[in-house]
């Protein structure tokens, strides 16, 4: 229903503003959220441009304050921001710093939560469950202020992470948007597919999610767009690297190290395989499902070309494997 949304989207606004107020105005928010966001190197401008807060460490504090305001309980329920259990009510995101995930056009859809402690049992960062207006796999952190950007700099850049975008912006680079660390997906792509067709992807600097990641970026290719990949150094991501790098060195590492993503894969696969034969063979086939992921005809052509040179392989026998998986997937 049209207004059972519009009521999810006032609520959610109300947080929003309660979360930021409480950062500024209490106590508790001053001494604890506002003193990590500074640890963090965030200014004032912007923990104002993100809408950064707090949620005090109460079990009910905004419930009740957003009751007392007049919000119905069904609509903080269905936004997740209160947890109801039989007939007590809890707060989501209690004792967390809150990051409003915005829609494209500035509305708040969402939050992300961080826990200021170590605990390690804890999950380090807690979202917004899926509503009828948080569509996780629809949202692009930052979209919002990254779109002029974007379409201006014909270029965008994906993070992983909150705080990658938000450290980026502070330095003055806007073109760019976090999948909050997840599997990018096609709806994503198009969100930023409609601004221009060129993709950076800024990895963190941990092997992990390397692979994984490559996976998905596949769709990019698809989805016709130019992909290129930059890794940061071990142990650093995108907000750490900026953090403590001028504007001018952030900007000369990004242009150095931005690598076509098929010249990057093709590489890395190269360094897997050790001149192991059969995990070569693997590899082959894994990177021609890639390039067929390509519609344009002259670009593959190009990228079997380089992909013959890079992995040392015949551009027959890449031609070959390109039309077997051609006719298995028609
Ligand atoms: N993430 C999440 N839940 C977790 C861990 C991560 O939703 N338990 C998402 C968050 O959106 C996070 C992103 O994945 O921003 C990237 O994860 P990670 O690199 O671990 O976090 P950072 O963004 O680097 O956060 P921080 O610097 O605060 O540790
Ligand atoms: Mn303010
Ligand atoms: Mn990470
Ligand atoms: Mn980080
Ligand atoms: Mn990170």
């Amino acid at each position: 229903v049209a207004n059972e949304k519009e009521s999810m989207y006032l609520v959610s606004e109300f947080a929003g503003k309660y979360f930021h107020d409480i950062l500024q105005n209490s106590e508790e928010g001053k001494a604890i959220g506002l003193t990590y966001f500074k640890e963090r190197g965030f200014s004032q401008d912007t923990i104002e441009k993100f809408g950064l807060g707090y949620s005090p460490n109460v079990w009910d504090a905004f419930t009740k304050e957003a009751i007392d305001k007049g919000y119905q309980l069904e609509f903080l329920e269905k936004t997740g921001l209160t947890i109801v259990k039989e007939d007590k009510q809890f707060d989501r995101f209690k004792g967390r710093v809150m990051f409003p995930i915005q829609s494209m056009s500035g509305r708040v859809l969402g939050f992300g939560g961080r826990i200021l402690t170590n605990d390690k049992k804890a999950a380090k960062y807690l979202n917004s469950p899926e509503s009828e207006i948080y569509h996780k796999s629809k949202v692009l952190y930052g979209i919002y202020h990254a779109k002029q950007a974007i379409a201006k700099q014909d270029n965008c850049y994906l993070v992983e992470g909150y705080t990658d975008v938000i450290q980026f912006n502070q330095a003055g680079i806007e073109n760019v948007v976090a999948s909050s660390g997840t599997a990018l997906t096609p709806d994503q792509i198009n969100l930023v597919k409609r601004l221009t067709k060129n993709m950076t992807v800024l990895f963190d600097g941990d092997a992990a999610g390397l692979r994984a990641s490559i996976r998905g970026i596949d769709l990019i290719l698809e989805a016709g767009m130019n992909v290129r990949v930059c890794a940061f150094p071990d142990g650093e991501d995108p907000d750490s690297f900026a953090k403590k790098t001028p504007l001018e060195e952030l900007v000369r590492y990004l242009e150095e190290n931005a690598k076509d993503f098929i010249q990057f894969k093709a590489s890395l696969l190269m360094k897997e395989a050790n001149n192991d034969p059969i995990k070569k063979a693997d590899l082959i086939r894994d990177m021609v499902v890639s390039i067929s992921k390509i519609s344009d005809r002259i670009k593959r052509e190009v990228y079997m070309q380089e992909c013959s040179r890079i992995m040392d392989i015949s551009e027959d026998v890449l031609f070959n494997t390109l039309a077997q998986i051609d006719k298995k997937e028609i």
